[in-house]
């Protein structure tokens, strides 16, 4: 919260950890602490949680230039490249930290890996139609694949009304920029969760306290 000013266009992230943040941005409004702050939502649950704390809200449309974007992340690498999207919000997420100055990663030191992949899959958000032809392009770049799904069994749709296909890597993902430039290349494939050398900076809670890490 030290790096939000009065004044700020505000990339407002998704998750639980961002649940907090935009609490906290709430009250600083509502105490006068901070001012003239507009964010912009990355998800329609952040934009309900915004607009129930009277937080002024705009479309990525209104403002092309962001000051700051402050979102969580499913993992971190020790070069602060990300797996993203396990809120099921990554293209917002990305589209939105791209137009942004810098963006902030808050999370706790459970999400620190040595390599992408190594705890979490890789969402990779895909169109509707024909999105079973997909697995077996997965497969054989190294994946198992599965549908996300929601507790009643049924598929998980994102604000965009497309789906996710979550991969995991046994041991880890070798090549991000590798794999990202073929998962692109596949007509269908919306985006991926991976966010490489996007964060500028990650602030990182832990037992022994908060710490924070930089890109060099
Ligand atoms: C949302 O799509 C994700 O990218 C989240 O930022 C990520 O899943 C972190 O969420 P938590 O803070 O809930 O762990």
């Amino acid at each position: 919260m030290d790096s939000v000013r009065s004044g700020m266009v505000l990339g407002l992230g998704t998750g639980s950890t961002v649940k907090h943040l935009v609490d906290l941005l709430g009250e600083r409004l509502r105490s006068g602490a901070l001012r003239d702050i507009v964010g912009v939502p990355t998800s329609v649950r952040t934009e309900l949680q915004a607009r129930e704390l009277d937080i002024p809200l705009a479309e990525l449309s209104a403002h092309p230039r962001l000051d700051l974007t402050i979102d969580g992340a499913d993992e971190i690498s020790p070069e602060l490249d990300l797996i993203k999207g396990l809120g099921g919000a990554l293209l917002r997420e990305k589209m939105v930290a791209q137009a942004s100055d810098a963006l902030l990663i808050i999370s706790d030191d459970s999400k620190l890996v040595d390599r992408l992949g190594q705890k979490a899959p890789l969402p990779v958000e895909v169109i509707e139609w024909g999105w079973d032809a997909h697995p077996r392009f997965l497969e054989s770049l190294g994946a198992t694949v599965s549908l996300r799904t929601g507790a009643d069994g049924e598929p998980v749709w994102s604000d965009n009304g497309t789906l996710f296909l979550d991969c995991t890597f046994p041991g880890g993902i070798d090549d991000a920029r590798a794999l990202q430039t073929e998962l692109l290349g596949r007509a269908g494939v919306v985006d991926t969760g991976l966010f490489l050398g996007m964060a500028s900076a990650a602030v990182i809670g832990s037992d022994d306290g908060i710490y924070t890490m930089e890109r060099s």
